[in-house]
């Protein structure tokens, strides 16, 4: 029952709901879709909590991606012994830099009276969700060794099922339940992409290449300045 829950219902609901909410959400009101930056009042905290997640949880997606997109090629490189101990290493320090950069990011805004006027309830289970699932995914990388592998035998061929909409779970059922909380999570967050501040990962990447950035000035003199 909670196997055919997480391994099968979540994972279409959620990608039902990206695909129906997403553009929705655009269409529907195109200023609402975006991500609300408060680096205009708070900028300090935000650099050591922002960049330490961003580069580490984007190059560990990366890699959880390849995995899939190139199986044979990641077989074959985590077959040699030297580049799978050097690779969930590196796996593993970015991990660990992603989580220090999460926590960060909550801790800014539980800390800040103006940033909590100003977070959402959306905001805050996100940031919650997305400290979780990198904790859990330190814990499987630390306790089950060697995830990068076994990744390969299992969740692979379930992920290929998903997509042929035939989903063997047999692939998943004898994990543990910290893999198990590990996979709901990813589906959980992909769920609720298009009715929180992630929605910036689908446009974020492109904007980013075509916009100048945004230059926040104060129209008052710095003492009257509020925040
Ligand atoms: C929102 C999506 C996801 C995020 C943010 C995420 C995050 C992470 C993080 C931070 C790690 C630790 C990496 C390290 O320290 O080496 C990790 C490891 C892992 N994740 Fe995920 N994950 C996601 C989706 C998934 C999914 C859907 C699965 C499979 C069902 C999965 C399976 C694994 C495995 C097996 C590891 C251990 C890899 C190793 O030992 O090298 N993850 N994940």
């Amino acid at each position: 029952m909670l196997n055919t829950l997480i391994f099968v219902v979540l994972p279409y609901v959620a990608l039902a709901l990206v695909l129906v909410v997403t553009p929705y959400r655009f269409f529907s009101n195109r200023l609402g879709w975006t991500a609300y930056s408060t680096q205009f009042l708070e900028r300090r905290t935000l650099y050591w909590g922002i960049n330490p997640w961003h580069y580490g949880i984007i190059l560990i997606l990366l890699a959880h991606l390849a995995g899939i997109v190139a199986p044979g090629v990641m077989k074959r490189l985590l077959g040699n012994k030297d580049a799978l101990i050097f690779l969930e290493s590196v796996g593993l320090g970015l991990g660990f830099l992603a989580l220090f950069g999460s926590i960060i990011l909550l801790l800014r805004r539980a800390n800040s009276t103006t940033l909590k006027r100003l977070t959402l309830v959306s905001d805050w289970v996100l940031l919650l969700l997305l400290i979780t699932q990198t904790a859990t995914g330190v814990y499987i990388s630390l306790f089950m060794r060697w995830g990068s592998q076994w990744y390969l035998h299992t969740v692979v061929p379930y992920f290929y099922s998903l997509i042929s909409f035939n989903p063997q779970l047999e692939y998943m059922a004898d994990f543990p339940l910290i893999f198990k909380l590990h996979a709901a999570g990813a589906f959980l967050i992909v769920a609720l992409l298009p009715f929180t501040k992630l929605v910036h990962m689908l446009y974020q990447p492109f904007t980013f290449l075509k916009d100048p950035p945004i230059l926040y000035r104060w129209q008052s003199k710095p003492k009257e300045r509020v925040g």
